[in-house]
């Protein structure tokens, strides 16, 4: 297949991009605003036209919470507006899309897990921008995967947007850190998701999948893992409530009881612990093969 992939140089984007080209596709990386900025209706539609891909894997975003409640207009820009520019793309050259959503269309109220069916309901303007977003998909284009997936960790991408390496940085210089353990979801690694893309893209299974790895966590909870595998000091990750110190709210659990996954692909992604702890390896031992 050929597979364009958007937001190429970022956390999730690589990972992706590096696991369709591991299973043999011709893959075009599209890394940011520097190749196509996707608020430009008429170059994403010339880029994905001239490439003419199979698939697309639509994981270009911005997500920061806190600034895009102050900036609603730049958070729909580029989360909802440049999806559909790339919809309308895909459209036009009849190709797959897959696009990647976030737990953050739910306002954590549920306590026994969401499934793909629940209503969404989102309690801040990111959450509001990624189901507009995801409606966007729904109302032009049938080939289409949402995604929705959690708290990611990773190592690729710009160093200063992985949490993993934020931590460590803090704590290796003496300082504690803050870390709410009142917001639980199911964190999830780049790469696994990304290899469940793989396996994904390749069926016309379309529709909304829940996909993150098994088991849950606070952000307190992911953090002190985080130290302990770097033979760091987990106390020093104070446990703290998400409303204390954030702009916008955030959802209390938005853990994830998956229908669609299960059912279409008969197993689940490995539990959190188990892939942070090859995440941290991996990135270990990327750090030491780096001259
Ligand atoms: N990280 C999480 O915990 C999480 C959880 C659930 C869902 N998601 C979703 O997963 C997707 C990927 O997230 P991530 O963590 O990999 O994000 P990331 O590391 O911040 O990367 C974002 C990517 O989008 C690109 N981008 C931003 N604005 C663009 C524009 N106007 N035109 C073209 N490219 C643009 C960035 O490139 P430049 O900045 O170089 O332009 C970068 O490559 C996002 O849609 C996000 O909402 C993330």
């Amino acid at each position: 297949m050929k597979v364009l992939v958007t937001g190429a140089s970022g956390l999730l984007g690589w990972d992706i991009a590096d696991a369709f080209q591991a299973a043999g596709h011709t893959v075009k990386r599209l890394l940011g605003r520097r190749d196509v900025n996707i608020l430009d209706t008429k170059a994403v539609a010339d880029c994905v036209s001239s490439f003419a891909p199979d698939l697309v894997v639509h994981a270009a975003g911005y997500r920061d919470l806190d600034d895009m409640e102050q900036h609603p207009h730049e958070g729909y820009a580029i989360n909802t507006l440049g999806t559909w520019n790339m919809t309308l793309a895909c459209r036009a050259t009849n190709c797959k899309l897959i696009y990647i959503s976030s737990d953050t269309v739910f306002d954590g109220e549920k306590t026994d897990g969401y499934h793909e069916f629940d209503t969404p309901c989102p309690v801040n303007v990111y959450g509001k921008s990624k189901l507009a977003a995801e409606q966007v998909i729904r109302s032009l284009w049938e080939k289409h995967f949402i995604v929705r997936t959690a708290l990611l960790f990773g190592y690729k991408g710009h160093r200063e947007n992985s949490f993993i390496f934020h931590i460590v940085d803090e704590l290796t210089a003496g300082r504690s850190i803050s870390a709410s353990e009142d917001q639980i979801c199911c964190p999830s690694y780049t790469a696994d998701l990304a290899k469940a893309l793989v396996e994904l893209g390749q069926t016309e299974w379309y529709g909304t999948y829940h996909l993150t790895n098994s088991g849950t966590a606070s952000r307190c909870d992911i953090s002190r893992a985080v130290a302990r595998l770097a033979g760091l000091d987990p106390e020093m990750v104070k446990p703290a409530k998400a409303s204390s110190t954030k702009i916008a709210r955030r959802a209390k659990n938005t853990v994830f009881r998956s229908l669609a996954w299960p059912a279409a692909f008969g197993y689940e992604l490995p539990p959190w612990e188990e892939a942070l702890e090859r995440c941290w390896k991996e990135s270990q031992e990327q750090e030491a093969s780096t001259p």
